[in-house]
């Protein structure tokens, strides 16, 4: 568990408990949300981080990534809607970041739709840069994605 910078949130490893407001943040947050169940299947895989800002009780966001020989690959970030601009999601980023450094990886990547403006912000303003892009990547709007990696030194 972390204490998050600038924002008063705890940061920490989701259980079965917080799959629901896991959920809720993810139907608030994605034009196709995944299933409630890929976030429980999370919870099995040993290579899985599935991470929860927490503030008091409530979940207001979370992180889910894979840790893959020495690399990290996030698969997911959000921040409950109404909490955004808060700086959560830079702190969820960063706590990310300690951990892939303290672990000692390499790299870390991520693909985002090129749309997503705020979080292609979000990850620039932590080092990411994008370095290719898959045209069309996506089925259900046909948008492309943005890979984007940080080198760990
Ligand atoms: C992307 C997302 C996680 C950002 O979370 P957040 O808690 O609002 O982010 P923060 O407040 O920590 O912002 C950190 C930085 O990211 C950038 N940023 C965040 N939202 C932004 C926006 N709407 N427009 C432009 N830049 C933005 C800014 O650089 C910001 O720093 P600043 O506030 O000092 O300017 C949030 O918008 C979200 O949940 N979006 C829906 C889910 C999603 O698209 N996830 C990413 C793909 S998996």
């Amino acid at each position: 568990m972390s204490r998050a910078g600038r924002v008063a949130v705890t940061i920490g490893p989701a259980t079965a408990a917080d799959l629901d407001a896991v959920d809720e943040i993810s139907q608030h947050s994605f034009r196709t949300p995944w299933p409630r169940q890929t976030f429980a299947d999370e919870l099995t895989r040993p290579h899985a981080h599935l991470e929860l800002a927490r503030r008091g009780a409530d979940v207001v966001g979370y992180v889910n990534y894979w840790v893959v020989t020495d690399e990290v690959h996030l698969l997911a970030i959000a921040t409950h809607p109404d909490a955004r601009r808060g700086g959560i999601g830079a702190a969820l980023m960063t706590h990310l970041l300690d951990g892939a450094r303290a672990r000692g990886s390499r790299l870390v990547t991520l693909e985002v739709r090129s749309g997503n403006q705020a979080a292609r912000a979000l990850y620039r303003s932590v080092g990411f840069v994008e370095v290719a892009t898959r045209r069309s990547y996506y089925g259900d709007d046909g948008d492309d994605a943005v890979i984007m990696t940080l080198e760990l030194s």
